[in-house]
Order: C-alpha cells, then structure tokens, then sequence
C-alpha cells in the first residue's frame, strides 16, 4: 500500500453528517426517480458527486472575504486578484466570471461561428456544450491509450498530436477560430497532460496560426503530476510548472470551483488586447462589470488566496495521495477502476463491476444507486445516461465506449476513515453483485439529460 503524507492542516470547524437509515434512503430514491441529482443533500452521508465548489475554505480565505470591497467598479479585491492572476497564469488581461461556464460561454461566443471545429484532448461537458450553442463543432483528439482502462500511460490525458495535425490539415485552419487542451482531462477520468504534449499542441496550434486557449480548472493537479511523473520536472515549484504551461498559450477558462478551492467563481484570460475588450464588453451584458464579473468583491480575495494555496505542494502531495489511496483500496478489494487515478476522482468501471447489466439498462446508473442504497454515498454516472443517443441516421441507440462512476474527492473535505467507508461499500455492493438490477429512463430531457432524468428499476 503506498503511503502519503497526512493532512498538512488541521480541522477547526466542523459540518455534521448522518446517515439516514435504509427505509429513508430508498424513499429519498424513489422520491428522486432514481436519479443522485434531485436527492437533497441531507439524506447523503458522503457526497462523491462533484469536486466542484465543494472544497473546505482555509482559515485565510474566511479571513480575506471579510476584506472583501464591494465597490462596484475598480475594488480592492480586484486588483488582489489580478496580482494572482498575473503571477501564476501571466497573461496580460483576464476578467473573472462567475464560474468556468461563463468563461467558456463568453469565449465561444466572441470566436466560435456555425460550422466552426474546436479541437481539445477532451471537452468537458459545458464546453461542449457552450461551442454546439454557437454553432460550432467540438472535436475529442485525446490520445487512443485514455479509452483503455487498465493502460498505465503516465499521462492519459495527452492529446493525439499527428491526429490533431491531420484534423486541421484537412479541415483547412481558417475553420478553427480556436484550439483548446483541458487540464487535467476530467471527462477522461482526471488524467493529466504532459509538458511536452503541451508544447507539441502549442507548436501545432501556433504553426496555423490558431489561438490556443486552456481549460485550467485542475491545472495545479497537473502541475504536480508533472512534477512527480515528467523527467526534468521534479526540482521545479509547482509555481514555475504552472508558468511554463501558461506561457505557452494565449489565453484560459478557469472554474475556481475547483483548484482555486472556492464555492463560486471563475476566469478567462488571454493575451490579445482586441478579444479583452470584446470580452468586457460581452461580460457587461451577461455578467457584471468587469473588475466583478457576476461575484460579490469577498468572493474574489477567497480566490486570490486560493489560487496560491492550490499550488501548495504539501497539500497537492496529500491531495493526489488520497486519491490513489482510494484507488489503491479498490483495487485490493478487486474492484475494477480506471488506472492510474485520476487527480481529482477515481472512476469505477460499471462495465466490469455489473457484467450482467446490458448498455441500455444502465449499468453505472445502476452502480451509483445501490452506492447510495447501501451506504448513503452520492456519485454521478459517466455512461449511457449522459451520452448514448441514437445514430441520426438508423436510429439506432449508440452506446459510449466506458460506463463509469464517478468518485470525486472535494479538497479537504473527508478523511481517510470516510474513504475506507466507501471503499468497504463498494466491496459490500460487489459481493453480492448478481441482486443488483438495471434501470429503464422513464423521462429524459433533449440535452444534458443526466441532471434531471428519472428512472424504474426493471
Ligand atoms: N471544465 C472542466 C474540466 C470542468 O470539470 C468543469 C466543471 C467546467 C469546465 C465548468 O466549470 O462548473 O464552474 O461552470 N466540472 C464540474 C464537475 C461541474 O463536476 O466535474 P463550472
């Protein structure tokens, strides 16, 4: 069993948790049509779904929001941002929204045109979502290695660099307004990229002339995995990595919901002073004024503090340790996930985990309700829920290639012992894997379905 480090803080408040007994849970679930999503919080013990805006505050951060200066144009806190900002990121603008989406909706509406390609490793969801609402074409280049589970590529999150170099050859430059790479790959099971990747897509990016911008949600997790995993890295301060990765693009989105470790708030920056001033203009109308951009003036010194402490590396070594040690105690289990670990999630492999649930009755959905039956922990289904559809052409259901639940670790939030409880969950769930029975969706909106779907049990 690897070791890693403990907790480099200590706890000085605490949020109490129950786990509400066997009969509730299975009302709260038939309540909630069988989807984690419309369970209320309350009825959870653990909540694995999201790492996002779920993180513990330091002592820091409480203390910088009371400095916080609400004054609607040019505030104190602004500029405390901004120092952050230019320090880590370098770029000459950015404007803060009010989280990643806004960034990436602000972004895609300034470039993005009908017909337009938007390559990157992988998209997350609302980016996706965010370039098809212009017009525009999302394009997955990551290499082929992160679609095998069980391959232990040290940086699974890599993007295909000839298949990217093929893709705007023969799709002609002028048809991408801009090229993206995310940080670390979460749609691709939280894996990270390397530096020289990120300099080879740099390079090619730059070669046809095409605005290179990052999605840097958990850029200081890829930092550090660089650090740990790159030959050439590992005397280097996640801080200098973290330049190095900037100075290479022109511009970034950033959810601070996640590696910035508050509850609300992101960023767009870039280089090009023509875009910044679109950019105001664009935030003005949907967002805020631009040294706000839709957050109250506390919430941006909780992420000035932030950005640096999640370039911590005591805490990004406990960090990346606690989620391979939940990785680790799966496997020891025999319980099939996703290797290596992710940063920020380990991922289970529903596919192997219930072999005798077919692809349409949902196999991860599946596998994260009998988690909450069992023990009261919430996750979320990456699977058929939210990505099957039908081929437009046949008609025909067209299912992904991997059906996996999530377990996303929020930052400084559980401690080894709710980890061990999970694990011990899931081993509970596995022996006795053949009562586990599929779903049938018996109500599903036209778009990102998984939030609001509902299901039967068969
Ligand atoms: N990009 C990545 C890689 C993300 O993981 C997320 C959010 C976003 C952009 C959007 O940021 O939520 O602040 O608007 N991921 C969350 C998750 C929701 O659970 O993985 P946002």
């Amino acid at each position: 069993m690897a070791s890693y480090p403990p907790e480099p803080y200590r706890i000085k408040m605490v949020e109490p948790i129950r786990l509400v007994d066997r009969p509730q849970r299975e009302h709260a679930l038939r309540q909630a049509g069988y989807n984690p999503f419309a369970l209320r919080a309350e009825d959870v013990f653990i909540d694995l779904m999201t790492d996002s805006g779920t993180g513990a505050m330091s002592q820091e951060q409480w203390s910088a929001l009371m400095l916080g200066d609400e004054s609607y144009a040019g505030a104190r806190s602004f500029y405390r941002l901004a120092e952050a900002v230019h320090d880590i990121f370098g770029f000459r603008f950015f404007v803060p929204t009010h989280q990643g989406r806004a960034a990436e909706n602000i972004l895609a509406s300034l470039l993005v045109k009908e017909g337009q390609f938007v390559p990157s490793n992988m998209h997350f969801d609302t980016t996706y979502a965010n370039i098809q609402a212009r017009g525009g074409c999302p394009v997955n280049l990551v290499i082929p290695e992160a679609s095998d589970c069980t391959n232990c590529h040290p940086f699974k999150g890599n993007m295909d660099v000839e298949r990217l170099r093929r893709f705007i050859q023969e799709n002609g430059p002028t048809r991408i307004p801009l090229g993206m790479i995310t940080i670390t790959n979460n749609a691709g099971g939280g894996q990270p990229v390397s530096m020289e990747n990120l300099r080879e897509v740099a390079q090619t990016y730059r070669q046809f002339g095409i605005p290179f911008f990052i999605d840097a949600c958990r850029y200081a997790e890829n930092a550090y995995f660089i650090k740990l995993r790159e030959p050439g890295y590992a005397h280097k301060s996640t801080l200098e990595i973290a330049r190095e990765i900037f100075a290479l693009a022109d511009g970034a989105t950033m959810s601070a919901k996640k590696d910035a470790i508050v509850n609300i708030g992101g960023l767009l920056a870039m280089n090009d002073e023509t875009l910044y001033q679109r950019a105001c203009n664009e935030l003005i109308l949907r967002e805020g004024f631009p040294t706000y951009g839709g957050l109250a003036g506390r919430d941006l010194d909780a992420i000035a503090v932030g950005l640096r402490e999640g370039l911590d590396e005591d805490y990004l070594a406990f960090r990346l340790g606690q989620t391979a040690y939940l990785a680790e105690r799966l496997l020891e289990e025999g319980l099939p996930i996703i290797e290596p670990p992710g940063g920020h999630a380990v991922y289970l492999d529903a596919r192997r985990f219930l072999p005798h649930i077919p692809q349409i009755e949902f196999p991860g959905q599946a596998l994260s309700v009998e988690l909450y039956l069992e023990g009261g922990i919430r996750t979320v289904e990456i699977g058929s829920v939210m990505f099957a559809h039908p081929d437009p052409i046949t008609g025909q259901m067209i299912h992904p290639d991997l059906e996996l639940v999530r377990l996303a670790i929020p930052r400084r939030v559980y401690t080894q012992s709710h980890l061990d409880y999970v694990v011990r969950i899931a081993a509970r769930i596995a022996a006795r894997r053949e009562q586990v029975h599929g779903y049938k969706m018996v109500y599903a909106p036209e778009a990102l379905r998984h939030f609001t779907a509902r299901f039967e049990p068969l």
